[in-house]
Formats: C-alpha cells, structure tokens, sequence
C-alpha cells in the first residue's frame, strides 16, 4: 500500500515540482569536489551523508590528493559519480557551486537613482568590471542597506541617501552549462541550481552575526576574502594564491615530489617549533603574502565603515593549517574560529568530532544543500 501511495507521491510532486526535503550540496574545488546531503523533517535538520574526493587522481595518473586540476567535463562527471556512489548519495535535487574563480563578486558605488533606472544602470557599469561580453554571463545584484543600520547617527541617514552600494555578482553561462552537463550525463538529479561559494560559504558557516565578521576561505587555488555585516556582504577580495601554492613551492624549493610536500606542509605548517626550519621558512614566507592581504581588507573595511571586525571565521582546507589561527588572532587581536558547518545539522553523537575537524572544508557543500531546504 505504502508504496502504490509513494509512488503516486513521486508522480504528484513531478507534476507540481513540490519542494524536496533532502538536496546534495556539492561543492566542485579545484583539488576536491565536497558533497553534504541535508533532509528536513518535521522542521529538524538531519545530516544523511557526506563525503569527498580528491581530483589530483582524475587528472593524471600520479595525481594526488591537493593538486589543483582542470578536468574535462566527462572525467569530471565520472569523479562525481564515484563520489555519489561511495558517500551513496540518494537526493533527487543538487545545489551545485561555482568558484569564485569563475565568477565575480564587486560592489559599484551609484548615485542614488529610483529602482525603475537601477537595472539599467548596474548593467552599465558592470561592463567595466567584467572583461566578456555581458550576453556570456548571468548576473544577479542587490542593494546593500545604508550604513546607518545600527541607527545611532540621523545626521549620517540623511547624508548616505546621495549614493547607494550595490552587491553585484557574474557567472559565466558557460560554467553553469559545463556543470549541467555533468549534472545531465549522471542522470540522478531532477533538479540542478547553483551558487556563488562564497555566498554558500557564509550560510554554511554564520550562526547569527550581526557585528561585521570576515569570513576566510583558504581553499587550494586561492583564498577568499569578505567582510560580512547583517548578512551582507560589504567587501569581497580574491587571490589566486592558495594552499597548493604552498606545497609547490616546497616541492621546488625542496626538490620533492608534490606528495611529499603537501605531507610536509601538513606536518610543519606555521610552527616555529618544528625541526624542519627549512620548509617553515618557505610556508611562512607564502603565508606572508596571505596574511598582507587579509590586512589590507580590514583595514580598508575598518576605515570605510568605522566599525571593528568582530571575528574571523575560517574555511577551507587550507586554514587547517598548523598554528594559522594561532597567528591571525595575534597578528590582528581578532577572535578567530573555524566554521562548523555540521553543527546546523543533527549527526550521530560519535561523529561529533569528526565532524567538527572536517568543518571548515565542507562549509561550501553544507550551505549549498542548506540554500535547497530553505
Ligand atoms: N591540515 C592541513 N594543513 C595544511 N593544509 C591543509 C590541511 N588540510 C587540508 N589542507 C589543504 O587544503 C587544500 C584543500 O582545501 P579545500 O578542499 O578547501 O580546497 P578546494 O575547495 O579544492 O580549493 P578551491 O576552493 O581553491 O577551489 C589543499 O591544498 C590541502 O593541502
Ligand atoms: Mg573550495
């Protein structure tokens, strides 16, 4: 009976495109593709699975895990599947993210104009930012609230009415069509969206901030950086300088082949305490580069808003590394923490901590799946 009852069920909610309780979040990096399946019920949010799998392996016969790949669309689509298979992945509905690589995230600055002009208008100025053809891209925007939200100031109310930030962000069509490709060729899903990371990012990881907070993602090919206030995002900065990075430059320096390095870097991080002192100096001297970046966003963000940043949140697999928290909350006098994405979703009490330490990697996937429930 019961199935006769689902299966009317499934035809029903193919007709009338109900909302599916359980989606995927997968969240396609440059070294791994991450993917975290969510199901609601009865207003709780259960974690049913989740599971990664390096790309380095796909892309050449040697490969290992850490290595940056670009893969053709039909080797990406099979380390999905594989992915799929062993995490056994069962949702019918997939929140897939677009790299900010591929994509561009910008705040234009207009003069205060009425909505009916305002489209036309970010299109304008937006072709100064995005190097193709605005017919290449899909493009989305939002109109950030007015810095008086905190209410303390009318003076400032009055005076911010002349100009107005908009929160613009492209994605290339052909990124969104190469994914639907892979999507397709699985023949699993029934219905595919998509998403900047960094926006999954942040609803992976935020509880309910609202003091401004950086976020940072120190993935493999680069480290994103956005200052976050009241959910928005005030300022967006990106370099293509990663955690792969890193590991390059020990195995050539060094001399090593790159899983070696990336064991090296593991191991020897930013402690000053580690008897490699060598491959210390080369981390910390790519670290460097990082850390003069992070400062340059609070520093801008701090000087444009006259508002401290309350804290720092990691994510990405390249802010495990060793003793990196550590130097940031000293560097800056910041409260420092990894996300926990999981901790938004209930897990079996043994996987706790698991969980917990897989956290700042699978922010993207989790906010991702979290983006189809809500
Ligand atoms: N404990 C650790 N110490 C140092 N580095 C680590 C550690 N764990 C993971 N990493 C590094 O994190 C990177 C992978 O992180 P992540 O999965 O967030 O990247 P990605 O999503 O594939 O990359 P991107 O977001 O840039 O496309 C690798 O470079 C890996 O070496
Ligand atoms: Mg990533």
């Amino acid at each position: 009976m019961s199935n006769v009852l689902d299966s009317l069920k499934d035809v029903f909610s193919g007709l009338t495109q109900a909302k599916s309780n359980t989606y995927v979040g997968i969240d396609i990096g440059s070294s791994s593709i991450k993917a975290v399946q969510l199901k609601k019920d009865k207003g709780r949010i259960l974690l049913e699975t989740y599971g990664e799998v390096a790309l380095g392996p796909y892309q050449d016969k040697d490969g290992t895990a850490g290595q940056l790949t670009t893969l053709e669309t039909g080797v990406l689509a099979e380390a999905l599947r594989n992915l799929i298979e062993q995490a056994n992945v069962t949702a019918k509905t997939a929140v897939i993210s677009v790299s900010s690589a591929t994509s561009l995230i910008f705040i234009l600055k207009i003069p205060y104009i009425n909505q009916r002009e305002l489209s036309g208008v970010v299109q304008n100025e937006a072709r100064k930012y995005i190097p193709v053809p605005l017919s290449e891209v899909s493009l989305d925007w939002w109109i950030i609230p007015e810095k008086e939200i905190y209410g303390e100031d009318e003076s400032s109310i009055v005076k911010k009415k002349s100009d107005i930030d908009v929160l613009v962000a492209a994605v290339r069509n052909e990124v969104v069509d190469r994914y639907n490709t892979v999507s397709q060729s699985l023949g699993m899903f029934s219905q595919t969206s998509y998403e900047i990371e960094t926006f999954s990012a942040i609803r992976g990881s935020f509880k309910h901030e609202l003091a401004p907070v950086m976020m940072i993602d120190f993935g493999a090919s680069g480290v994103r950086m956005s200052v976050i206030e009241h959910g928005v995002v005030r300022k967006f900065r990106a370099i293509n300088r990663g955690s792969a990075y890193l590991s390059s430059s020990l195995q050539k320096s060094l001399e090593i082949d790159f899983e070696e390095a990336e064991k090296i870097k593991h191991e020897v991080g930013l402690d000053k305490e580690n008897k490699n002192e060598q491959a210390y100096n080369i981390i910390n001297t790519g670290v460097n580069y990082i850390f003069s970046e992070i400062k340059n966003v609070i520093f801008d963000y701090e000087k444009e808003y006259k508002k401290p940043i309350s804290k720092i949140i990691l994510t990405g697999g390249g802010s495990r590394l060793q003793k990196f928290k550590e130097q940031l909350e000293s560097r800056y006098n910041i409260t420092t923490v990894y996300a926990d994405p999981f901790g938004k979703a209930l897990s079996p009490d043994f996987l706790k901590e698991v969980l917990e330490n897989a956290g700042p990697e699978f922010a993207v996937s989790l906010g991702l799946a979290l983006q189809g429930l809500e």
